[in-house]
């Protein structure tokens, strides 16, 4: 079947039963239209992962991953979009006839994949014969064991300017392939290339299905720099990877939490003496691509960190990450002078172990650093710790979470809620003249019941396409503010759009969020009984109730801005304002609307 990417999309749908794709997976039972087994995302002991094979979705009531069947082939294997669509096909007996330029761009990384493979079992073998004497005694004296060799597939680049390049040459690949994955860098002057990597101990960085796309390779001595790594190419974009991932995913899974650390030797040793659940950021500070990635299989995570400076800056700069990634994270303290790797060999892992017990979610971590600061008793002290908290405080993106953090300061410091919520704001404003990026990055708060006002709403527009054809006046994607509720009001209220074409459905989806909710609505009944007409009336009020409310709040503020400047004139428009918002507040509250 020739033709655009988007009928063969549709085709492979088609043919392949997501049923056949989860189950190896996942072993299900059926339950009414749909079936249910255990999470593959996520450890959990009783089932909550559902899949419509009708409709061709998924959804986890526990961790709310949801998709059609490629989302499903791409979670499972961490592939990217058109990776999931090729393995698909290939399934179906689809053929796809890509375009050109992605066909190219398909076979490149292909041969990439093929050169790093090539490049790591070269390596491999090299530990083992004369050329490796100095790496294998360095590892010895770092007291690797051969098992997590064997595991992380640890080997060395010999001494000598071109043994990768000849090794690899016999096997097909020439310098410019080697160039191009990184392996192997050009001549100043052009005239011919040399091994990107020489006289080092590599670790291959895997993929998520185990295959090598990038290395690290460490120095044997003093030489700088003291670990290399490829450089990017089109397989390896260092903050979209943790080192490790592929080997602790399985320990992960199982007991939710991630263990987080910095470097290589750091990961392998954790995972030599038992902790399986750790993974390495590589010495780069942590991305949210990271924390994204991380969060498909942690449903927490403890971040490993030194004691110094920059170990406290790097879990501030973490935390904002992990807190839009909505992933709960604590942070280990190592004591001075020690990471993992060496804490590990020196005090054993039960030490460690503990070190991992006691570990304190960020804000409790930053607070005892402050209270060292300053002393609490006094009120220069109070006012230090308030400011050294603000910043970890206001980049707090979930609100309830901030107000949480603000009660438990005012509780040990002893001072009212309102006198640190003053002080924050008042630092926030000199912040925001200096950070305006920062300022942007604040979400729109959504109330409680409105958001469940929203989705409600969702979720009867899925279920019943007469009142999707009938709220086109009444509801407008406009009207939707928590994450993903819009994209998907946008998507269900497009023209032509319906429940019968999942497909053409997910494909309007950008966001996880709303990939997810579409999910759930589909696999799951509406959870209010009653004509659905009135339901979504109901919701459309309670969303206009809080848009006026919202909107009186506002006006408050700007009257009372106006009473202490003085300013009668703005005062009085403000309060005629302030009365119209009320009495429509009134009348709307009072309506019985139907939609
Ligand atoms: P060992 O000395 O082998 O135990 O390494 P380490 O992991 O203790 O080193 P360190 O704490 O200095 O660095 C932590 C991580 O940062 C390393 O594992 C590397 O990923 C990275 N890193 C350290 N030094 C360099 C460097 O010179 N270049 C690059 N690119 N990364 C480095
Ligand atoms: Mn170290």
């Amino acid at each position: 079947m020739a033709g655009r990417s988007r009928d063969v999309t549709d085709e492979i749908r088609h043919r392949v039963s997501i049923l056949e794709v989860v189950s190896p997976h996942v072993t299900l039972r059926r339950a009414g239209r749909s079936y249910k087994g255990l999470c593959p995302f996520h450890s959990e002991k009783t089932p909550s992962f559902s899949v419509d094979p009708e409709r061709g979705v998924f959804y986890c009531f526990g961790c709310h991953a949801g998709g059609d069947v490629f989302d499903f082939v791409m979670r499972i294997g961490g592939l990217a979009f058109s990776e999931a669509r090729r393995d698909l096909a290939e399934r179906a007996g689809v053929r796809l006839e890509e375009s050109p330029d992605a066909e190219q761009r398909a076979g490149e990384r292909e041969r990439l994949l093929r050169a790093a493979a090539e490049a790591a079992a070269f390596f491999r073998v090299q530990l083992a014969e004369d050329g490796g004497r100095r790496a294998r005694e360095y590892l010895a004296s770092r007291e690797v064991a051969q098992t997590v060799i064997e595991t992380f597939a640890i080997g060395c680049a010999p001494a000598g300017w071109d043994h990768l390049l000849r090794a690899l040459r016999v096997r097909g690949f020439d310098a410019a392939a080697l160039e191009q994955a990184g392996l192997a860098v050009p001549r100043q002057g052009g005239d011919g290339h040399y091994d990107a990597f020489r006289d080092r101990v590599i670790f291959p960085i895997h993929d998520l299905q185990g295959r090598p796309i990038g290395f690290g390779g460490r120095a044997l001595d003093d030489a700088v720099p003291k670990y290399l790594n490829s450089r990017e190419t089109p397989l390896f974009a260092k903050g979209k990877v943790l080192y490790a991932l592929d080997i602790a995913r399985a320990a992960i899974r199982e007991s939710g939490e991630a263990v987080v650390v910095e470097g290589y030797m750091d990961a392998v040793s954790c995972h030599q003496f038992g902790v399986h659940a750790a993974v390495a950021s590589l010495g780069t500070a942590l991305t949210l691509d990271q924390v994204l990635l991380l969060k498909r299989f942690a449903s927490r995570a403890v971040l490993v960190y030194d004691a110094d400076a920059a170990g406290a800056d790097a879990a501030v700069r973490g935390l904002g990450l992990f807190d839009q990634a909505e992933l709960p994270v604590r942070v280990a303290v190592l004591p001075g002078g020690t990471d993992p790797d060496s804490f590990l060999h020196t005090r054993g892992p039960a030490a460690f172990t503990e070190l991992l017990e006691q570990a304190l979610p960020i804000f409790d971590y930053r607070l005892a650093i402050a209270m060292e600061h300053h002393d609490r008793r006094t009120v220069e002290g109070k006012v230090g710790i308030v400011h050294e908290m603000s910043q970890l405080i206001t980049i707090a993106l979930n609100h309830v979470r901030q107000a949480e953090y603000v009660r438990i300061l005012a509780e040990r410091l002893g001072v009212r809620e309102d006198a640190i919520r003053d002080e924050l704001r008042r630092l926030g404003h000199r912040q925001e003249t200096r950070r305006p990026q920062a300022a942007t990055s604040t979400p729109v708060p959504v109330a409680r019941g409105r958001a469940a006002a929203e989705e409600l709403l969702l979720h009867l527009l899925v279920a019943d396409a007469t009142l999707r054809a009938s709220v086109r006046d009444a509801v407008v994607p406009e009207m939707f503010r928590a994450p993903g509720h819009r994209e998907l009001a946008e998507a269900l209220l497009a023209p032509g759009a319906s429940t019968d074409d999942v497909g053409r459905l997910r494909e309007r989806l950008r966001e996880e969020a709303a990939v997810s909710l579409l999910s759930r609505f589909l696999i799951a009944e509406p959870p209010v009984k009653g004509d659905p007409h009135k339901v979504a009336g109901g919701c459309v009020q309670k969303i206009k109730l809080s848009d006026l409310e919202e909107r009186i709040a506002q006006l408050m503020e700007a009257h009372g801005d106006a009473v202490r400047a003085r300013d009668d004139a703005r005062r009085d428009r403000l309060a005629v304002e302030l009365l119209e918002a009320g009495n429509e507040k009134e009348r709307l509250r009072e309506l019985k609307v139907s939609v």
